[in-house]
């Protein structure tokens, strides 16, 4: 039995493209229309170059495209037509009025629940796919029951999405878990079982788990909080490990083979980023504040203020080894998305990296594999990052050879853990960049020892490395420690 055939999902972004794309893969039944009230998004996903970079995705959508798959701007009709609607818009952190800087802003999503009331001429489920505050789902229902016509009655389902960037066709594949949260009356669990009816054309019964959309909401703020917390904590240990001798990764390790720890997402950093922990966790934080639990509030800030410190601390240690001055040095970044397989810089730590660094007047040579030398001058123009947009388009070259950008260069850093750093030349490196020639591995990616013996002075994150242990490994006693 054929339970839904179309389906329309509303915001064509990482989230609603991707997933579409594999659903539309997976179910050559179900006729899946993408729609984004961004023309030129919609214009990218019907073109040989998507409006994002995942491993994967292209083959896909060109599988799929005008067969089950269409990426549209006709909103209207897309809804008319679908029984089942994703909301999948972006829900960024308010920055404006009351909650400014924590709170989620759910009027994109209102919009979207709007342009459903005013167009939908039948019953349709809507699912809630965007990540959002506990209980959004009542305004959305609110928002759409109050506009109902006759004869059309709404379901609402929250169905929030794990996958991360880089991974998303492969986490969409094969994920660990779909939750589907709704109310627990009949009409709901009917709804649910729907919603289970599409993923069970590809994912075993026993992943798909329900709950009541309260507990739907708050699981996916709770994992991103959890997931952000492991970092953090590796992150406040590797200070420690700086400080003392001790190996962050050798700690990491020895941690996660516990296997009530486990050993994921215990890789020490510059610090996290990406468009989803540090909003999501704020937008917890603001939730707690609101209930007035201030002291579950404090506990969850302190995983964003631990990451900010991350960022800084790298930063001024990068400053302090060049002499304490970059002043008109020459700096050379090496990734600059927020992690390696994406083009995506949301809440990137380079930012802040170039941030300091272009405070104290260095001169930055950025190479990333896969972002527009547009998007990186666009964050590092804007108003958050600096007052003098000109100042930092003189100090700033994007360059598309990572030969190039260490040309003359005092130091590289490493923003991104992309593969490809691992094997450049790092000899014919050195040779090109001033002495004493400093490496700052912000991803723990390179082979410092190698580095070492080539010359470089290498620092990193989580462990001390100095030119003493480099005489050792060279088999020669050192005579000042
Ligand atoms: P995005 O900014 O990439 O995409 C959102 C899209 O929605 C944009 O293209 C925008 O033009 C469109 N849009 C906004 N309002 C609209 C409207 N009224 N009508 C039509 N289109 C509209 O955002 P994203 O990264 O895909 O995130 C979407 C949601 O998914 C967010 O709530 C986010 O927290 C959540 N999420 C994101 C990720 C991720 O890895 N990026 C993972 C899990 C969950
Ligand atoms: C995250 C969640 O993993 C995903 O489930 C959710 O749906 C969206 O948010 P994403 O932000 O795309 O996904 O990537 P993720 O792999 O979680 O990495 C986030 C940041 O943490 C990156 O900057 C990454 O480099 C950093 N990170 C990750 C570490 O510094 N150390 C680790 O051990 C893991």
């Amino acid at each position: 039995e054929l339970k839904i055939t179309k389906i329309c999902c509303i915001g064509a972004g990482y989230v609603g493209g991707p997933t579409c794309s594999v659903m539309a893969y997976k179910c050559p039944n179900i006729r899946m229309t993408v729609v984004d009230k961004s023309a030129e998004r919609i214009e990218a996903w019907n073109s040989d170059k998507l409006p994002i970079y995942e491993p994967g995705l292209f083959e896909i959508v060109k599988e799929r495209r005008n067969k089950n798959l269409f990426f549209s701007t006709d909103i209207p009709t897309a809804i008319r037509e679908a029984e089942l609607i994703f909301i999948s818009v972006n829900t960024p952190t308010k920055n404006f009025g009351n909650g400014r800087g924590r709170a989620a802003d759910l009027k994109y999503v209102e919009d979207a629940a709007r342009m459903i009331a005013e167009t939908a001429q039948s019953s349709k489920i809507v699912v809630e796919k965007s990540t959002v505050p506990v209980r959004a789902a009542e305004s959305i229902m609110h928002i759409l029951r109050a506009n109902q016509k006759a004869d059309v009655r709404y379901d609402i389902l929250s169905n929030p999405e794990f996958l991360a960037e880089g991974t998303a066709v492969a986490d969409l594949i094969n994920p660990d878990r779909v939750l589907i949260g709704g109310e627990q009356t009949d009409d709901g669990l009917r709804a649910i079982e729907t919603l289970s009816w599409v993923y069970e054309r590809w994912i075993p019964k026993e992943r798909i788990l329900s709950t009541n959309t309260w507990s739907s909401e708050l699981s996916k703020l709770a994992a991103n909080a959890f997931l952000a917390q492991r970092i953090s904590s590796i992150n406040s240990l590797s200070a420690v490990c700086e400080a003392t001798g001790a190996d962050v990764s050798e700690v990491a390790k020895a941690v996660g083979l516990d296997s009530r720890i486990g050993s994921k997402f215990l890789q020490a950093s510059v610090g996290f980023g990406g468009s989803c922990f540090q909003k999501d966790i704020l937008n917890l934080v603001y939730i707690c504040e609101g209930l007035n639990l201030p002291e579950v509030a404090a506990y969850w800030q302190q995983v964003i203020d631990m990451n900010e410190y991350q960022k800084t601390r790298f930063s001024q240690k990068i400053i302090e080894c060049l002499f304490n001055t970059v002043s008109d040095k020459r700096i050379a970044i090496f990734g600059f998305a927020f992690k390696k397989n994406t083009g995506d810089t949301r809440e990137t730590p380079a930012i802040t990296v170039c941030k300091i660094l272009l405070e104290e007047g260095a001169k930055l040579e950025i190479y990333d594999p896969k972002v527009e030398a547009e998007q990186i001058f666009s964050d590092l123009t804007s108003a958050s990052v600096t007052e003098n947009p000109e100042f930092v388009r003189q100090a700033v070259k994007v360059q598309s050879d990572p030969y190039t950008a260490v040309e003359r260069a005092h130091a590289i850093v490493v923003c991104t853990e992309w593969d490809e750093f691992q094997s450049l030349d790092y000899n014919k490196i050195y040779g090109s960049m001033m002495k004493p020639a400093y490496i700052f591995d912000g991803r723990k990616i390179l082979d410092h020892d190698a580095l070492q013996k080539i010359g470089f002075h290498v620092q990193t994150i989580g462990k001390k490395l100095n030119r003493a242990g480099l005489l050792r490994s060279w088999g020669q006693i050192p005579q000042f420690n």
